[in-house]
């Protein structure tokens, strides 16, 4: 495991890609965060409050938002993921394609920089929750589902159509399952219990003076932030301190790092402050360092002059834009979740990229099935798709074509086979039909 390449209480300003590409392998211990769920609106914080002027987009387009990069990566190294963004484009929107690419890329991202000890909480609501899951089944793996938590809250508003829609969900994945952290039965003999904000949790206080969380059921019921709540801050979106120490109170232990991808005003990381963890927040939102120094100061953690019994100065709080420098030797940690249908015959068996190949080489020749140029040596030739899989094309083998390089890199995931044809007609590179 490789040590954190940041300070404790580090917030980095921008979008959480950079920065979480420039993280340590397996230097987390838990991640619980709230990203955008994909509401097809823009969210703005109250006009005369703390966080005025914050503001986020929660709309996706395919063509604008989806890096090609993005496409050819998940493509190509992570296959099981292409197949859930395909169906999530065909029966609800190219705009929740979109939405799934951008997570899955931080996913991928975060699955890395966990510990093997670690945990994950993926907090989305039903927009997306169900295509979530299956993301994180492809990328953390169906064995490493621990639960999904059902965030029960009251608030104004009811629906003559249907049922009012008031629950989140928080889907809660190990990174490997046996080794994970949980502290719900660890403390069961001691203590007594506390006064955990939301009614079905009871903290208890072990020996050496931790709190631990025990009994809680796959369903909290917390109260949702009233526009006259004391935590309010007026930010878009934001969540109830005691939501996030439930989570952090199960999946770690004090001096632990807590990380935030999407941190927003920073509730989870003041609940990690105030359960003694270390902490690192992202946000893509400009203007995050004055709204976090203020609250951590409303919390009663931050002194600006004396210590006192306080811990935390506004100077051992770190603000940058700059990326972290990798001391790991860009160690990849464990290996991606492995995908079952790499590539899969007739018969449904597994074949190899060199199986494959030798199947189609003795149903097409040595031949390449974008500009049918002939070859002598099919180690000329590399095997590709027809339909691409982010358009839902599958990994089978009657989705596979064998292509020249510079078919390959032209065609790319933008082309179907059909399309590099044309083009390759059109560009008068191969004979007309
Ligand atoms: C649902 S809000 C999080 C609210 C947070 N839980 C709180 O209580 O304040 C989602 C956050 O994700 C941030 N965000 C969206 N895209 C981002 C990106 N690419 N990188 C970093 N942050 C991003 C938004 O600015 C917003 O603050």
């Amino acid at each position: 495991m490789a040590e954190p390449n940041w300070k404790n209480r580090t917030f980095f300003l921008g979008d959480n890609l950079g920065f979480l590409e420039a993280m340590n392998s397996e230097s987390v211990d838990l991640i619980a965060t709230d990203p955008p769920f994909n509401k097809g609106r823009d969210f703005r914080a109250t006009p005369d409050s703390l966080a005025a002027g914050a503001k986020f987009q929660d709309r996706w387009s395919w063509d604008q938002d989806v890096h090609r990069d993005w496409v050819d990566q998940i493509t190509d190294s992570h296959p099981g993921l292409m197949p859930v963004i395909a169906a999530a484009r065909d029966t609800y929107s190219d705009g929740m394609g979109a939405f799934l690419c951008f997570m899955a890329m931080r996913l991928l991202a975060m699955r890395r920089i966990l510990k093997p000890t670690g945990s994950v909480y993926l907090h989305c609501d039903p927009t997306a929750s169900h295509y979530l899951k299956q993301l994180m089944d492809a990328v953390f793996g169906r064995r490493n589902f621990k639960n999904e938590v059902v965030w029960c809250y009251k608030s104004g508003g009811a629906s003559k159509r249907q049922f009012a829609r008031k629950h989140d969900i928080i889907l809660f994945y190990a990174k490997a399952e046996k080794l994970c952290r949980f502290n719900v039965l660890k403390v069961k003999s001691y203590g007594r219990t506390g006064g955990g904000q939301g009614g079905a949790v009871k903290y208890f206080r072990d020996g050496q003076g931790t709190y631990s969380v025990v009994s809680a059921r796959d369903w909290w019921d917390i109260s949702m932030l009233s526009t006259t709540h004391g935590e309010r801050l007026g930010y878009p979106t934001q969540k109830p301190i005691a939501l996030y120490e439930r989570m952090i109170l199960a999946s770690s232990d004090e001096g632990d790092m807590v990380l935030d991808p999407f941190a927003g005003c920073a509730t989870t990381l003041v609940a990690a402050e105030r359960l003694k963890r270390q902490w690192v927040g992202i946000d893509i939102w400009g203007n995050a360092k004055a709204v976090v120094l203020q609250r951590l100061g409303r919390e009663g953690l931050l002194a600006e002059e004396t210590a006192g019994q306080r811990r935390l100065f506004t100077e051992d709080v770190t603000f940058t834009t700059d990326l972290p420098e990798r001391t790991d030797d860009g160690r990849p940690a464990a290996p991606a979740q492995p995908s079952r249908q790499h590539g899969s015959g007739p018969d449904g068996l597994e074949l190899s990229r060199a199986e494959m190949q030798a199947s189609l080489l003795s149903q097409q020749g040595i031949k390449c099935q974008g500009c049918d140029r002939k070859f002598d040596d099919p180690r000329y030739l590399e095997v590709g798709h027809d339909t691409p899989c982010s358009d839902g094309g599958s990994n089978h083998l009657s989705n596979r074509v064998l292509l020249c390089s510079p078919c390959a890199r032209a065609k790319g995931s933008r082309y179907t086979l059909r399309g590099l044809r044309r083009l390759n007609r059109s560009k008068g590179w191969m004979a007309q039909p």
